[in-house]
C-alpha cells in the first residue's frame, strides 16, 4: 500500500503541503495566530522561503547532480534498483541525519554560517513556519539537499519520498507552538513514553530548549540540541539536554531590526541596522582586557560569564558568542556581595579571577 501510495508523482510534496495545513489549522484554531505577535516580514521571509527551496533551490540541486552523474558515472544510475526498499530508507535518514546535525551545529559554531542560519533564531514565536526560515544560500549549501539528489540519481526515489515526510512530520512537529509531548510530561503514568521517544526522534521540549533565549533558563540551550529529526547524533557528540518544560522566552539575546530582505538574501542584500551582524562592516570586536572586574552578585542568583570575549556587557554574556565554538559558563555564588571574575579569560577557575591576568601583563 505505502509502496503504490509512492509511486504517484511528487507525493512527498503533497505530504508536506498536508501537513504544513494540519499543523496551521491545530495553530490557528488554538488561537496562536490570534495572540501573535509576529509581523508581515516574517510572513514573507518563510513563505519565500519555501516556495523557493521546492521550486528552485531543490530542483536546480536534484538537475546539477543528475547532469554531473549523467556525464561521469553513468553506470550508478539507479543502481540501488534491487535493494530492500526498508534498507534504502534507513541509510537514507540515517546519512541524511548525520548531514544536517553536523551542518547545523557547523552553522551555530562558524560566522559565515551562522549569518545564515541566524534568522531562524531571529524567531520570537515558535510555529511551523519557522523550520523554512534561513537564508537561501544557507540551503544551496545544505549537504542534505545534495545527498537527496544523489540517493535520487542511485534510485531511491521512493526512500527519499517516504523519508522526506517522516523527516518533515518530525522537524515541523518540533518547530509548532502545538506541544504534542506536554501531556507525556503531566501524567506519571506517560513519562516512561515521552522518555524513551525523546532519545531517538526530536520532540517539541527539545528542539524549543534549542530556541530558547539564554541558558540562563533551565529549560533553553541555544548551543546545544542540534538535531533534526533523530536526537541520536546530539547524544552521540554530547550536545543533548532532556527537558520537560519549554522555555518562555524565544529568539536572540541582540535584538536588531533586520528586514525580510537582507535575512533572507545575506550577504547580497546587507541589513541597514549598523549594530546587526549582516549589517555591512559589521565586526565583533575582542572586549575582554587584562584586569578582572568586580561586579555585586547576589546569592543563589545565575549568572552567564562570557567565554568568548566578545560580549558588550562584561563580563557577563550578551550572545555575541553565537557563530563561535564559545559558550557561557552559567553560574552563581553562595554568598551575596562582591566578587572579582574573570575578565582575560585565562583563568583556571572561570569564571573568577585567579590572577592568571598579572601574569600575562608581565
Ligand atoms: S558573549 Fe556569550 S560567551 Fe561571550
Amino acid at each position: 500500500m505505502i509502496k503504490k501510495l509512492l509511486t504517484i508523482e511528487n507525493i512527498d510534496v503533497y505530504f508536506v503541503i498536508g501537513i504544513i495545513v494540519f499543523f496551521s489549522l491545530l495553530e490557528t484554531i488554538s488561537g496562536f495566530l490570534k495572540n501573535s505577535n509576529r509581523k508581515k516580514g516574517d510572513w514573507i521571509q518563510e513563505i519565500l522561503s519555501f516556495v523557493i527551496l521546492g521550486n528552485l533551490i531543490k530542483p536546480f540541486i536534484v538537475f546539477f547532480v543528475f547532469s554531473l552523474g549523467n556525464m561521469f558515472l553513468p553506470e550508478y544510475r539507479f543502481v540501488l534498483g534491487d535493494l530492500s526498499f526498508k534498507g534504502i530508507l534507513l541509510g537514507y535518514l540515517l546519512v541524511d541525519d548525520l548531514l544536517q546535525y553536523w551542518y547545523h551545529r557547523t552553522a551555530h559554531e562558524t560566522r559565515f554560517l551562522w549569518k545564515l542560519h541566524r534568522p531562524h533564531h531571529q524567531a520570537e514565536e515558535m510555529g511551523y513556519f519557522v523550520s523554512y526560515r534561513n537564508a537561501f544560500i544557507y540551503y544551496l549549501l545544505m549537504p542534505n539537499i545534495w545527498w537527496v539528489a544523489l540517493v535520487l540519481f542511485l534510485g531511491g526515489a521512493k526512500a527519499v519520498a517516504l523519508g522526506l515526510i517522516l523527516k518533515q512530520l518530525v522537524i515541523i512537529g518540533s518547530h509548532s507552538r502545538i506541544k504534542w509531548d506536554k501531556p507525556f510530561y503531566q501524567y506519571t503514568l506517560l513519562r516512561p513514553i515521552i522518555k524513551i521517544l525523546e532519545r531517538i526522534i526530536i520532540t517539541p521540549t527539545f528542539h524549543h530548549s534549542h530556541h530558547g533565549t539564554s541558558k540562563l533558563e533551565a529549560s533553553s540551550d541555544p548551543n546545544g540540541n542540534f538535531g533534526n529529526m533523530f536526537s541520536i547524533w546530539d547524544q552521540l557528540f554530547g550536545t543533548a539536554t532532556f527537558h520537560s518544560t519549554y522555555p518562555t522566552t524565544y529568539g536572540l539575546q541582540q535584538k536588531t531590526e533586520d528586514s525580510w530582505s537582507a535575512s533572507y538574501f545575506y550577504p547580497l542584500i546587507k541589513s541597514k541596522d549598523k549594530k546587526s551582524e549582516l549589517s555591512a562592516g559589521y565586526k565583533k570586536l575582542n572586549t575582554s582586557s587584562l584586569n578582572a572586574l568586580t561586579v555585586p552578585l547576589t546569592k543563589r542568583e545565575n549568572y552567564l560569564w562570557c567565554a568568548c570575549g566578545m560580549s558588550k556587557t562584561q563580563p557577563f554574556c550578551d550572545g555575541s558568542h553565537h557563530g563561535s565554538k564559545f559558550t557561557p559558563l552559567k553560574f552563581s555564588v553562595k554568598r551575596t556581595g562582591n566578587v572579582k571574575l574573570c575578565n582575560c579569560k585565562k583563568s583556571n577557575r572561570t569564571p573568577f579571577c585567579d590572577d592568571t591576568h598579572i601574569k600575562l601583563k608581565k
